[in-house]
């Protein structure tokens, strides 16, 4: 039987980054749902090619804060942002900034694996194809089998590749919605409890999969698992009450948090 251990509970990520510059930089950033303060003015860098965890208990703002890195606020209705948010020193928040283009850039996975209803060929081809980035099929073939390969899903379904995505275990089809966000070749990838709905052997893949895509890529992930945080992270954000209480290096959050609020998070004393 192919079955993969879960790594130990503990903080294995603990090696100090090299590559520490900021990819996005917060300052400030409120969100208000019509007259509620979600968020009350967060300030945080988001260090390139590093796993960032986002933690804290319900309702904290974490899903909020990461809607507002590509902009995914703006189609809630009477949702506002006030402050700064810059990608590479680009304010995403500028009026000139394309929105599509944006979320080309920052790519999203959400927390029901959500696959097209079309064939998993066409699932990860869709976004190059809209983009515009394969020049032929030759190139949108090379793109889709490189995605699912980097997805490690490619060997599952390299023989069924016409059939539906929606046919897939859901560990599959998370796996599948990582190759389609990756297939546009993002520079930040926004994961929202993307393992709350799978198994724990898929989790573990998904586990593996986000540790080797941070070589590429950026990615920031809601995590309510703090075993997973400090499985995966190489930075985690403790969010409370609409504010952002702590961040640091995983390990120094969760073994020597320097605020009450956060040693009693990680502790479980509430949340
Ligand atoms: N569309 C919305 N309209 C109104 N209020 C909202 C909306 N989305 C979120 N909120 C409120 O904003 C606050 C932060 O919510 P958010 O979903 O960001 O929290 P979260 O930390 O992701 O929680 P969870 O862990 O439960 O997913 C909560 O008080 C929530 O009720
Ligand atoms: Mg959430």
């Amino acid at each position: 039987m192919n079955t993969i251990a879960m790594k130990p509970v503990s903080v294995t990520n603990d090696v100090v980054s090299t590559n520490r510059s900021p990819k996005v930089i917060s300052r400030g950033v409120k969100v208000f749902y019509g007259e509620k303060e979600a968020l009350h003015g967060v300030d945080l860098d988001i260090h390139e090619r590093e796993v960032t965890a986002l933690i804290g208990p319900s309702g904290c703002g974490k899903s909020t804060f990461l809607r507002c890195m590509n902009r995914m606020n703006d189609v809630v209705e009477g949702c506002r942002i006030e402050g700064k948010i810059e990608i590479d020193g680009d304010d995403i928040y500028d009026r000139r900034i394309d929105v599509v283009q944006l979320r080309a850039r920052v790519g999203m996975v959400f927390q029901k694996p959500n696959p097209f209803p079309k064939s998993i060929y066409e699932n990860v081809a869709y976004g190059p194809k809209i983009h515009g980035i394969a020049s032929g099929k030759e190139e949108l073939d090379e793109i889709v089998e490189g995605s699912l390969t980097r997805a490690g899903l490619w060997n599952e379904v390299k023989d069924r590749l016409d059939k539906p995505g929606t046919g897939l275990s859901g560990g599959q089809q998370q796996r599948l919605c990582i190759a389609r966000a990756i297939a546009v070749s993002p520079e930040v990838i926004l994961m929202d409890e993307p393992c709350s709905a799978l198994d724990p052997i898929a989790t573990a893949r998904i586990e593996e999969l986000i540790d080797e895509l941070r070589e590429n890529f950026t990615i920031v992930i809601v995590t309510h698992s703090m075993q997973q945080a400090a499985r995966v992270s190489q930075r985690t954000a403790f969010f409370h009450l609409g504010d952002l209480v702590e961040v640091g290096d995983t390990s120094q959050i969760f073994t020597n948090p320097k605020e009450e609020r956060t040693q009693a998070y990680i502790t479980g004393r509430f949340g």
